[in-house]
């Protein structure tokens, strides 16, 4: 039974309507059929107005350097050029940093990266305006570029500074600890590879102000940059996104250059104006995933409990602060995963490099930090010569004083002992472990091809903003008179199933069919100062938001049938479109008509903040999270060692979403997640030349998985009875990003197969992305080594 949250204490009167037949449904995605038919209108199907020129920008072809001066003649003078644009025509704001100032929406004297943009250009057809941007002629000064963690350490060069989280002395610990070891890891980055790429339909009004179609997972953002850019008041900028083809936080902040562009060309001509990157120039010149270098001394007694740990992150941002601050901090509070360290010091450096600037991605930083924790758990076991799971076992965050992270947070309400005994036991981890072993030792005694490998990671995902003030959202509810409602809110949608989850969470309250409610596309002039749909909060955060707007509106219409039926209001029901009490019914629509009459507003606001947490970070410490999203999973791969390939055999994943509002929806999300996290960590390889170019630019060279990758085998499920904690709503949990991180157990289990085929004695190093080459090297490695290990015995 859910056990609902009273958000109002002056609200209590409400009949208990909200064990809903509408939560924990699996109801399609509202857009599924829009989606599956080609009718879904993303913003380059929406029918642009009479006139629309499209724009496109001439890019750098050097990756660092000075812009000394720019003749675009050529470019102004080609077929259907109807305007051309420098920073010297922005009458506003030239830097769009988020944060921070750095990132240049037109490069004045400064090159950063390889493509950076030096002019835009509007003409009457796209090909016009790509055609022409080709036509710059730009006079550089090259200098050579920073494209390594050497480089950048040489050059000592950082976008924001170091930050540490410190608990306890962790040198003297490391001391005194039995066994220590060392780890020195390489975790690449990724491209976002969202289906719909960055694009903005910016159409001038007669207000002097602009609207702009963006598919951007943060309107409010592109709002203000827009208003700043045009030197304009907020209030004559509107932002307007329906759906993205996904964002996977390469639309957080990379959206808003595209928009500003498109709304200063738009308004500078009083035409519309469309901005839709090439998909190789999207992948040019939009920021990635962080690549990091983690470094690491961990302590540990015999028995496999860690000790202590002295961790150096090393994130390469790019050429600007961007997220990175926290992004990088997101990796830091993420390095100990799901395990007690009782001394750390966790330092995270945010280094600079002449490449576009990198940004959110699932897991926010999350998954490098982690990636440490697996690291260790793994060498840790080996070191040992005892299973892996053993020991993260022994080292799961747990009672009394085994459960304080290194930013002083305490670990409560965290099942996950339970979740990796369950899936255990689902998965048959020790039964298949012991036919794996065997079937391995025959391999390496005969000299078979294929080795096996296992291993389960467990996922604790810290919930919230780390900056607090994006942890708040806002809604406005209309019901009318024939009792439909429309709801908007902050968030949006981007194929994650937000606006489905806020229509269920609604029509729950209002006692309504899911056909009655219309969630309407999120526009900053509905709902103001919102924060990005980001951090896997959207419903967390806009669901609440929702249900308070909807529950102040009920409250009004349930005032009124006290007073006008004399009805008691524990009595009255919203159920199935009807609203009944004792010996009557009617339709909710036939209560708006009423209250339409008696002149009810039925209109309202809801707003939502998250309570309980705060974040010292001048001291790292505090609760920077309402609560943790954890799951497991279980990987089997099988490697062909003649070529280091490997097919993932299968994967049993159960993941804790409490009490789930769509399990549908839910199990996309961990299903999508897992093969994305998989994906980072094999098959998907950013390449960058000498030069500062990205190599990889396109589908071709830049492996995302594909179907015959998906696993052979593929169990996914959500946790039942999970023990509830925090008042969020309906007792469900974030899950957006969160499963991604299952990704780790494919890595980790090739790292099995690779300790499996040195004979258990090796233990060599595998950077991700684990390509086949980079296996096939470990391979390689793993067997030296063991015939090392062999003849020095004896
Ligand atoms: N799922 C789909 N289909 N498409 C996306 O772009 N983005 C992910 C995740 N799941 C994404 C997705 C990321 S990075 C986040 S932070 C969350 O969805 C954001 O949405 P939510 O907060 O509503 O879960
Ligand atoms: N996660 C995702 N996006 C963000 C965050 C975060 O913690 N902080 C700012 N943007
Ligand atoms: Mo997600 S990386 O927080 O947009």
């Amino acid at each position: 039974m859910r056990k609902l949250p009273e958000l109002n204490p002056k609200t209590v009167t409400l009949a208990p309507t909200e064990k809903s037949h509408m939560l924990g449904k699996a109801t399609p995605h509202e857009s599924a059929k829009l989606h599956l038919t080609g009718k879904a209108l993303y913003i380059d199907d929406i029918a642009a107005p009479q006139g629309c020129l499209h724009a496109y920008v001439g890019m750098a072809n050097v990756a660092s350097g000075l812009l000394k001066s720019q003749d675009l003649t050529n470019v102004a003078n080609a077929l259907g050029v109807v305007d051309v644009i420098t920073v010297k025509d922005i009458p506003g704001q030239t830097d769009i940093g988020p944060v921070f100032s750095g990132d240049a929406l037109l490069v004045d004297e400064r090159i950063d990266y390889f493509g950076q943009p030096l002019f835009a250009v509007a003409a009457t057809t796209r090909d016009a305006a790509r055609k022409a941007a080709r036509l710059g002629q730009a006079e550089i000064e090259s200098t050579n570029p920073i494209l390594t963690l050497a480089d950048a350490k040489l050059s000592n060069k950082q976008v924001r500074p170091s930050h540490s989280l410190i608990k306890g002395d962790s040198k003297e610990a490391l001391k005194q600890s039995i066994n220590t070891l060392n780890i020195d890891q390489k975790v690449g980055g990724q491209e976002h590879f969202y289906l719909e790429g960055q694009v903005s339909l910016a159409i001038p009004q007669d207000n002097g102000g602009v609207l702009v179609h963006c598919s951007s997972q943060h309107p409010s953002e592109v709002q203000k940059l827009v208003a700043q850019v045009l030197n304009l008041p907020m209030h004559k900028v509107v932002v307007d996104m329906r759906r993205m083809g996904g964002g996977f936080g390469g639309k957080e902040t990379q959206a808003a250059q595209w928009a500003c562009l498109a709304a200063l060309l738009a308004v500078r001509n009083q035409k519309a104006v469309k901005l839709r990157l090439a998909r190789s120039d999207d992948m040019a010149l939009t920021g990635k995933r962080h690549p990091f270098v983690n470094q690491a001394q961990v302590g540990f007694d015999n028995a496999g409990r860690i000790t202590a740990l002295d961790a150096q992150l090393n994130g390469l941002c790019g050429c600007s602060p961007d997220l990175s601050d926290a992004i990088v901090d997101r990796a830091m509070f993420h390095t100990d995963n799901a395990y007690y360290i009782p001394a750390a010091t966790i330092t995270g450096h945010r280094w600079f490099q002449n490449t576009v600037s990198n940004t959110a991605f699932r897991g926010f930083g999350g998954p490098q930090g982690m990636m440490l924790a697996e690291q260790m758990l793994d060498d840790i076991a080996r070191s040992l010569g005892k299973d892996p799971l053993l020991i993260r076992q022994i080292n799961l965050y747990g009672e009394d004083e085994r459960n304080t992270t290194p930013y002083h947070q305490t670990v409560t309400d965290v099942d996950l002992p339970r979740i990796i005994d369950e899936l255990v036991e689902s998965s048959d981890y020790w039964g298949r472990r012991e036919a794996i072993r065997s079937h391995n030792q025959a391999a390496v005694k005969t000299g078979g091809r294929y080795i096996k490998g296992l291993a389960l990671t467990p996922v604790k995902f810290g919930i919230s903003f780390t900056a607090m003030f994006l942890n708040q959202a806002g809604a406005l509810v209309h019901i009318y008179t024939d009792g439909t409602v429309q709801v908007s809110h902050g968030g949006t949608e981007m194929g994650q199933g937000l606006y489905t989850k806020i229509a269920q969470i609604v029509a729950a309250q209002l006692g309504l069919p899911l056909a009655h409610i219309e969630v309407t596309s999120t526009r900053t002039d509905k709902v103001p100062n919102t924060s990005p749909t980001a951090a896997s909060s959207g419903t967390d955060l806009n669901g609440q938001a929702a249900r308070n707007a909807a529950l102040t509106i009920k409250q009004r219409l349930v005032d009124y049938l006290v007073e006008t039926y004399q009805v008691d209001a524990q009595d009255i029901e919203f159920s199935q479109g009807n609203v009944s009490w004792p010996k009557h019914q009617i339709s909710f629509a036939q209560l708006t008509q009423e209250a339409y009459l008696a002149r009810i507003s039925m209109s309202a606001t809801g707003y939502y903040r998250t309570p309980k947490i705060h974040y010292d970070r001048e001291q790292a410490k505090g609760r920077p999270f309402f609560y943790y999203s954890c799951g497991a999973s279980v990987s089997e791969v099988e490697v062909d060692t003649y070529t280091g390939t490997y097919t993932v055999s299968q994967v049993d994943i159960l993941h804790d979403v409490g009490e789930s509002i769509n399990p549908a929806i839910d199990l996309g999300q961990v299903e999508g997640g897992f093969i994305q996290g998989m994906g980072w960590l094999t098959t998907e390889e950013l390449v960058w030349g000498q030069d500062g170019r990205l190599q990889t630019n396109a589908g071709a060279s830049y492996k995302i998985p594909a179907v015959g990758d998906t696993p052979k085998q593929f169990n996914v499920a959500l946790l039942q009875n999970s023990k509830n904690h925090e008042a969020t709503i309906y007792h469900s949990k974030a899950v957006g990003e969160p499963p991604f991180m299952h990704g780790i157990s494919v890595w980790s289990a090739l790292r099995d197969a690779i300790w499996a085929f040195g004979g258990e004695k090796a233990n060599p190093q595998l950077d991700a992305p684990a390509t086949p080459e980079r296996v096939l090297w470990a391979l390689q490695e793993a067997k030296e080594q063991a015939e090392k290990t062999t003849r020095g015995a004896s």
